[in-house]
Formats: C-alpha cells, sequence, structure tokens
C-alpha cells in the first residue's frame, strides 16, 4: 500500500474519535514488529523515526527497509520524522520521502534548552513553507515535555498555554501540534500526573489535531481521556525498547544457564542471534498491538472511508498556491 500523509490519518481519527499511534523504529526487528502489530490489528498508524537514530544507521539503509515493509502492508500508514531540530534535517528526510515531518522549535537544536518564541516560530514558519509546497503536513510543538526521569508535571512554566498555542498554530500554519499537559519522555518516577483541564482549553481553541507525546507509562484511562480531549496522535517508544530488552535479558539469562550445563557435560555452547531477537521482536509486537487496542484504533485500517478536502495536503497545498496566486494578481 502506497504511504499516506498523516493528515489522512488523523483526519479519520478524528471522525472516529479515536488516537493514532506513532511508533519508533530503530532498526529491522522493531520496524518489522511495528508493521506485523498493525496488520494483526488492522490499525492504522505512523511509523516514525528521529534523526539521532538515523545517526545509528545509514538513513537510507533503515528508510528503504521500511518502504520495502510498506509496499507490503494492507493498512494505511505514514513516514514520520520525530523532532526534527533543524530547517536542513527536516530537508534531508523530506527528500528521502517522508509523508510527514515534525520540526521542534521548542528546544535548540541540540535539545539542550528551550527556543524562544521568535525562533520556535521562524524555523516552524520555515519548513512549513518547504514541506507544504510539496503536500507534506507538519507537526510543531509548543510547550514543552519533561525530560526523562524528571518532574511529574514537566515542570508548570513549560506546559503548553491554550491561548498561545492558538496564536502558534495560526502564525506558523503547522497541521498538528505537539502539546505539553504533563507527559514525559521515557519512564516516568511515579503515577504522571496528566493536566485535562488545560487539554480540554487547547482543544477548544486549537483547530488542529493534538499529539500526547511520551505515551509510555501514560495511565490507560489517561490515554482514553485525552482522545476525548482531542489527542489523536499518540507517540510511543520507550516501551517498545522495554519490552525489547526485557525480552533480550530473559533469553540471555536462559542462554547462560545451558552454556554452564554444556560446560559441565564437556558439550559445546551454541551461539545463535535468532534465538535472541526472535523473541525479542515478538514482544514488540505484542507492545504494539496493545497499545493499538487501547488507542482504539484497531480495526480502522478503512479508515471509516474519511477523506475530505481538508484531509488532503495534496489539494490543501493547491489551494494554498491558489490562494499566493491571487493575492499576486490583486
Ligand atoms: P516515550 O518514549 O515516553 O514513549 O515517548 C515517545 C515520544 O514521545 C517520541 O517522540
Amino acid at each position: 500500500m502506497p504511504l499516506v500523509t498523516s493528515t489522512e490519518l488523523l483526519a479519520a481519527a478524528e471522525a472516529g474519535n479515536y488516537g493514532v499511534g506513532a511508533f519508533n523504529a530503530i532498526n529491522m526487528e522493531s520496524a518489522q514488529a511495528i508493521f506485523k502489530a498493525a496488520e494483526e490489528e488492522r490499525a492504522p498508524f505512523i511509523l516514525q523515526v528521529t534523526q539521532t537514530t538515523l545517526g545509528y544507521t545509514e538513513p537510507e539503509e533503515l528508510v528503504a527497509l521500511i518502504k520495502e515493509l510498506a509496499k507490503k502492508s494492507t493498512v494505511p500508514m505514514a513516514l514520520h520524522l520525530d523532532h526534527g531540530r533543524s530547517f536542513e534535517k527536516v530537508m534531508q528526510f523530506l527528500a528521502m520521502g517522508f509523508t510527514s515531518v515534525m520540526i521542534d522549535g521548542s528546544l535548540t537544536e541540540d535539545g539542550q534548552g528551550p527556543r524562544s518564541w521568535d525562533e520556535n516560530v521562524e524555523v516552524t514558519c520555515k519548513v512549513v513553507e518547504a514541506a507544504h509546497a510539496i503536500g507534506v503536513p507538519v507537526e510543531g510543538e509548543f510547550g514543552m515535555l519533561g525530560q526523562i526521569g524528571g518532574d511529574l508535571k514537566g515542570g508548570e512554566g513549560a506546559l503548553t498555554d491554550p491561548d498561545l498555542a492558538a496564536k502558534f498554530v495560526e502564525t506558523t500554519g503547522i497541521d498538528i501540534l505537539a502539546v505539553g499537559v504533563g507527559t514525559t519522555h521515557g519512564l516516568f518516577k511515579g503515577k504522571p500526573y496528566i493536566d485535562h483541564e488545560r487539554l480540554k482549553q487547547i482543544d477548544a481553541k486549537v483547530k488542529v489535531p493534538l499529539v500526547m507525546h511520551g505515551g509510555t507509562g501514560v495511565p490507560d484511562e489517561d490515554v482514553r481521556q485525552g482522545i476525548t480531549e482531542g489527542i489523536r496522535k499518540i507517540n510511543f517508544d520507550t516501551g517498545i525498547r522495554v519490552s525489547f530488552i526485557e525480552a533480550v535479558a530473559g533469553e540471555i539469562h536462559a542462554i547462560e544457564k545451558e552454556w554452564d550445563d554444556a560446560d559441565k557435560s564437556g558439550g559445546v555452547r551454541k551461539y545463535d542471534i535468532r534465538r535472541v531477537l526472535k523473541p525479542a521482536r515478538a514482544a514488540m509486537v505484542e507492545a504494539v498491538r496493545d497499545r493499538m487496542r487501547v488507542f482504539s484504533s484497531s480495526g480502522k485500517a478503512d479508515l471509516g472511508g474519511a477523506s475530505s478536502a481538508k484531509a488532503d495536503p495534496a489539494k490543501a497545498a493547491e489551494r494554498a498556491r491558489e490562494a499566493e496566486v491571487a493575492k499576486v494578481l490583486e
């Protein structure tokens, strides 16, 4: 099936009142697991990679693999850049055929500090102009997520202000907005506090789909409630890593025992990489399937037949170009 844009998936999710999982892949096994989970659940999905993941492998290698998997997929999916940090990086991913991109202008390029309003608006507008010219939707971020293992409220000052969020969307023209409502990338130290009141206020003022980053560890009831309050894309990464590493650790433990037995009985040790990776991949499939069910995206592969002019980025880009031409002709 050809890749679709995130706008198409999120418009259908809006019509059907469910959430679309955005799952991070870093290697062959995690990409395969995400596709397999989606096939089994008949769930539309977003497969995303970060720019740092692609520092681990040659970008083209992982992307070529994902595109091969996409050809065989019978459920709609978008290929998304997660947390692009500069205009140049986002352009690199657009050139590779990504059908959705994020510019995270809330943080500096090295991810170490906050960007000012003006800096965020400037870099986001630049990306929006370039991506929209080829019909690709853009996710922007206003307000910040808590940092790994950090304050459970994500830091009051960093949470997304509803009025400013609306202004940010209007000023930049982004299609999707990542909001800070108390979630954190990585594992939480305790039970997270999700600011549902704030989320409702943002949803009332912002007319584009909202994204919950830091989906790992958010209680199911908070996720479900968030979906009723406007969250349409839910990012899930650490939970996939946890399932992989726990399965690998369990398998290594069993293998070490077998080595001991072999050593004692004068046998030979066996080494098979697949022995470790197969259960790890199977564990990732289950972790992703579990989230798809919680997001209520299972069984929505036909997108509810939803396809509107608003959901079609190519048409949206065409309309934008026509408006530009009309302005010049005035
Ligand atoms: P988690 O790692 O907490 O699931 O968050 C993923 C994420 O938000 C990626 O952008």
